[in-house]
């Protein structure tokens, strides 16, 4: 009885270990991804540079980050940012935002745009 009580929090234990590691980046290996956006982004609240400040922006709507002029079709997107929003428009900038002004090919690697979102979520705290 005891040994098959401790079996099942064993095996419970595992799989919930194993449900977010698939879905999840990692924030150190993303600050060295970041330093691909760093020619144009901060994550500080409050500071632009060539794009807007990214602190924050993971469950913002797009457009919104104080003080930033956006076009036209970034502030008309009407997209919010989801954790899989962000991974569809680092994936493809432009296919996503048709005429966004942000002046970046994408990144093609899966695991870098996870890496970048996890590290922009942990400087935002
Ligand atoms: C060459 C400059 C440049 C680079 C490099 C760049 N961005 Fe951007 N980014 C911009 C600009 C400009 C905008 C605003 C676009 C618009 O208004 O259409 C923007 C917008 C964004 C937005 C939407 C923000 C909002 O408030 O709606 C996100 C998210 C974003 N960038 C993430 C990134 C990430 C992550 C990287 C690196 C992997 C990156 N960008 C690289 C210039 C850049």
């Amino acid at each position: 009885m005891l040994k098959m009580t401790s079996l099942s929090l064993a095996a419970a234990f595992v799989l919930g270990m194993a449900a977010p590691a698939v879905a999840d980046g990692d924030a150190a290996a993303g600050e060295k991804v970041f330093r691909q956006c760093q020619a144009c982004h901060v994550v500080k609240k409050g500071v632009n540079r060539v794009g807007p400040s990214l602190y924050g922006v993971v469950g913002r709507p797009a457009g919104t980050a104080d003080g930033f002029k956006y076009s036209k079709a970034m502030a008309e997107s009407g997209i919010t940012w989801t954790e899989e929003q962000i991974d569809s428009y680092l994936a493809d900038p432009r296919g996503v935002v048709k005429g966004t002004r942000m002046a970046f090919a994408g990144l093609k690697d899966e695991q870098d745009r996870l890496d970048v979102i996890a590290y922009i979520k942990e400087a935002s705290k």
